[in-house]
């Protein structure tokens, strides 16, 4: 009897067994590497802003302190991005005449805000909040980098869901004083307690770990528990 299939088909179903599942995992993997990758996020890139803003001049060689501009931090949900006024404080005098700052001068001259473009921005869905986070000690620093260091300012972590939820399980290693939550330099090692006024923990008498300070912020700060800051309702409402 003639065979059904030629002897070429075992081969086709071969790869029909073995293959699929492969190239199935492979675009499974492959979305996924796609989905984390800064392409998607936006991570690591910089936006074309009017004015080429260096947060690197301004607060890692100046020093001036993120609230300076970023007023409403601690306050409110938002942040904020500062009015051309505040940067005329200084640019009345300061480079007055630089070409580079002809949209500041246009803005303030015609009282008009200067169209900053957006670097972060979460789905609209999903429900955030700064001055929590700030009242409870997490850093700038934890969530936007190194910004100290940025001539152009860019998004440094993903945003993408399990990030979040990466902190929200276990904060502790983002934990630090709230006096220090702009610090872009802040160490451990640094906190001065304030019960002894020594750069020490009375427990061990040493400099604070990140491990030690966590704990005592977590529970001086009520910070609460990973079953409820992992509840789907707290970010999305
Ligand atoms: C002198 C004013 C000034 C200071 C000080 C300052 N910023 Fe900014 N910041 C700006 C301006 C203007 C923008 C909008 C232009 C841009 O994105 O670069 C901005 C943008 C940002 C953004 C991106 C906003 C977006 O669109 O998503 C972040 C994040 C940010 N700043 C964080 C910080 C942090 C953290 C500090 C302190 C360590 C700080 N800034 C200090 C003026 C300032
Ligand atoms: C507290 C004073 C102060 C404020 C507020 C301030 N600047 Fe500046 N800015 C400076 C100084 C000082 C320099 C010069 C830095 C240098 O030469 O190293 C500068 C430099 C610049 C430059 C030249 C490029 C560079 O970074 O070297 C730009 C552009 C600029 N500022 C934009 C802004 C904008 C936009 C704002 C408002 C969001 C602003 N500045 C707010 C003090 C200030
Ligand atoms: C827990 C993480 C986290 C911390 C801590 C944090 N940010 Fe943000 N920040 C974000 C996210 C997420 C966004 C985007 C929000 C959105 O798209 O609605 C953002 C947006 C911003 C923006 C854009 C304007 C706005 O309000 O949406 C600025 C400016 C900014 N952050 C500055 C700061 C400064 C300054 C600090 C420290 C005092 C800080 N952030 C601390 C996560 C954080
Ligand atoms: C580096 C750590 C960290 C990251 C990253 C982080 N959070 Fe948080 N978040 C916290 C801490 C700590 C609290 C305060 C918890 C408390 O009060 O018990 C908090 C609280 C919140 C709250 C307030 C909950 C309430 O009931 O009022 C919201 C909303 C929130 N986070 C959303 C987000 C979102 C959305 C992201 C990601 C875009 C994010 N967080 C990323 C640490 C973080
Ligand atoms: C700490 C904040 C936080 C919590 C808690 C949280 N989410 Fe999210 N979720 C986000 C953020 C931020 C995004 C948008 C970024 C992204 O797509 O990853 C998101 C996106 C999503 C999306 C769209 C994702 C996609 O692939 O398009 C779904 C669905 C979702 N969340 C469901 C849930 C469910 C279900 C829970 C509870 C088990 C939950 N989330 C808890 C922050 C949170």
């Amino acid at each position: 009897m003639a065979q059904v299939f030629h002897r070429s088909m075992n081969a086709v179903s071969r790869i029909m067994v073995f293959g699929l599942p492969l190239l199935f995992m492979g675009s499974v993997l492959g979305g996924s590497i796609i989905y984390r990758s800064g392409y998607i996020t936006g991570r690591g890139e910089t936006v074309d802003q009017p004015v080429p803003f260096s947060h690197l001049h301004h607060v890692g060689q100046l020093g001036i302190d993120c609230r300076y501009c970023h007023t409403s931090v601690e306050s409110s949900s938002f942040a904020g991005i500062p009015p051309t006024k505040t940067c005329m404080n200084c640019h009345q005098q300061m480079w007055a005449g630089a070409e580079m700052l002809n949209p500041i001068r246009e803005s303030y001259k015609q009282n008009k805000s200067v169209p900053w473009e957006r670097v972060h921005n979460l789905p609209d869905y999903v429900y955030f909040n700064h001055s929590i986070h700030v009242a409870k000690g997490v850093g700038c620093v934890s969530c936007h980098g190194q910004v100290d260091q940025m001539p152009l300012m860019y998004q440094s972590k993903s945003l993408l869901m399990e990030w979040c939820l990466k902190c929200h399980r276990n904060p502790e290693p983002n934990l630090r004083p709230a006096s220090e939550v702009t610090s872009m330099t802040f160490k451990p090692a640094d906190y001065v307690n304030p019960e002894t006024g020594k750069k020490e923990n009375p427990e061990t008498g040493k400099p604070f770990t990140q491990a030690e300070l966590g704990k005592l912020m977590k529970d001086k700060n009520h910070v609460r528990n990973a079953l409820t800051l992992t509840s789907c309702s707290i970010c999305h409402r």
